[in-house]
């Protein structure tokens, strides 16, 4: 069973909300535009229930079946928030506000879903309850833990809930998941040394932070390698070293910035204690001193066994088996989706965007060709799980 063909024929309208929200950024929870603009939608389609202002300014919108006796409810989650980066791509819709870019296409995942939501409201062929959550905040805001805190899963009953997103270098038409973990708990690592500032020409004199922030990086990097499983996945990035002001002077302080990654509760354990004790004592042996602070963020995009086969399956109908990768490799990204899979049983899946430029990239673009494909899959999912 190939795209549904109603689908295919919508795909110049959805391609039209997917360019007007990519000229129209907006970052974290300053999602107003667009929250305004799908509730609008959602109305106009015929939704039984349209909320705003779930997890600050997500909106969740309600389609029931033709019946509803089987009390299954299905949620599926797009995000819309965009990025503060220069678009480059020099696209007549590119973006309209100066340093804000929908650079990871969350554009199209909200287009998308607002396309199954039109389907399904006309055609309505399912048993049960579709809960289409629209999350603010994505990109570092952890919007789709406001929403679960906002208690939008038991509010509406959600039973399972799905998220998607588009993979630049997979094929359009092509989609991917796995059992178990998909995407990496992202915490980030802050260390801030203190040594003894002085002339450049007496180091004796003086404690150099900068010497010790040169080894407190390259002992961190012995955790990967020395202290966790070699089978399992790990990541320490120090990605910022901020110290001196002056080539002829010593600092007094510097500071060191990063993120650490993890697939699993125990090297995510593991990663914060070796990071605070390697810190702390690699300062000690130099004179100075070191406070490293561990902050975890998005914890592991965790799929369950279960629902990841489903949604394999879906994929599959429209798609064809062999379009499908229902074991993929996990990446060490971060997912606020996470958050909702803590909550309720569910899958998290990619999909191809064909060869654009890299997500986060300030060239990439969403490619619409990838459209009818996403679309059919929120549409049968729906349809797949609650059969009517
Ligand atoms: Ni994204």
């Amino acid at each position: 069973m190939p795209v549904v063909n109603r689908i295919a024929s919508m795909k110049e309208e959805i391609t039209a909300w997917r360019r007007d929200f990519h000229e129209n950024p907006e970052l974290l929870y300053d999602v107003h535009r667009t929250a305004a603009s799908v509730a609008e939608k959602l109305k106009a389609f015929g939704c039984d229930e349209v909320v705003p202002g779930i997890g600050q300014t997500g909106v969740v919108g309600i389609i029931k079946g033709k019946r509803w006796e089987s009390g299954k409810v299905i949620a599926m989650r797009a995000d819309m928030d965009a990025l503060p980066l220069e678009e480059i791509t020099g696209l007549p819709y590119a973006s309209k506000i100066k340093g804000k870019m929908h650079a990871c296409g969350h554009d199209g995942h909200t287009a998308l879903l607002l396309g199954a939501a039109k389907y399904l409201c006309e055609t309505r062929n399912f048993d049960g309850t579709v809960v289409l959550l629209f999350q603010p905040a994505e990109e570092g805001g952890a919007g789709g833990k406001a929403m679960v805190d906002d208690g939008v899963m038991d509010r509406w009953g959600v039973q399972e809930v799905y998220g998607m997103h588009n993979q630049p270098g997979m094929a359009i038409g092509t989609f991917a998941t796995c059992p178990g973990p998909m995407l990496a708990a992202a915490d980030s690592v802050s260390i801030l040394i203190e040594a003894k500032g002085g002339h450049a020409a007496k180091p004796h004199l003086a404690i150099d932070p900068v010497l010790i922030g040169s080894h407190i990086v390259v002992a961190l990097q012995s955790i990967a390698s020395r202290n966790v499983n070699p089978l399992d996945s790990a990541i320490v990035s120090l990605c910022m070293f901020h110290a001196g002001t002056a080539g002829n002077v010593i600092a007094q302080s510097a500071e060191l910035t990063g993120t650490a990654r993890s697939l699993t509760p125990q090297v995510r354990d593991l990663l914060e204690k070796r990071i605070v004790e390697i810190s702390e004592g690699t300062a000690k042996l130099f004179g100075g001193t070191a406070k490293a602070i561990y902050t975890r963020g998005y914890p592991v995009t965790r799929n369950h066994a279960r629902q990841a086969a489903f949604a394999a399956s879906v994929a599959a109908q429209v798609s064809g088996k062999d379009m499908v990768n229902d074991n993929v490799t996990p990446v060490m990204g971060g997912e606020d989706f996470s958050y909702m899979l803590e909550s309720r049983p569910g899958a998290f899946v990619f999909f191809g965007n064909g060869d654009t430029a890299s997500v986060h990239h300030p060239a990439y673009d969403f490619n619409d060709d990838a459209i009818p494909a996403g679309v059919s899959f929120w549409a049968r999912l729906a349809e797949t799980a609650m059969p009517a």
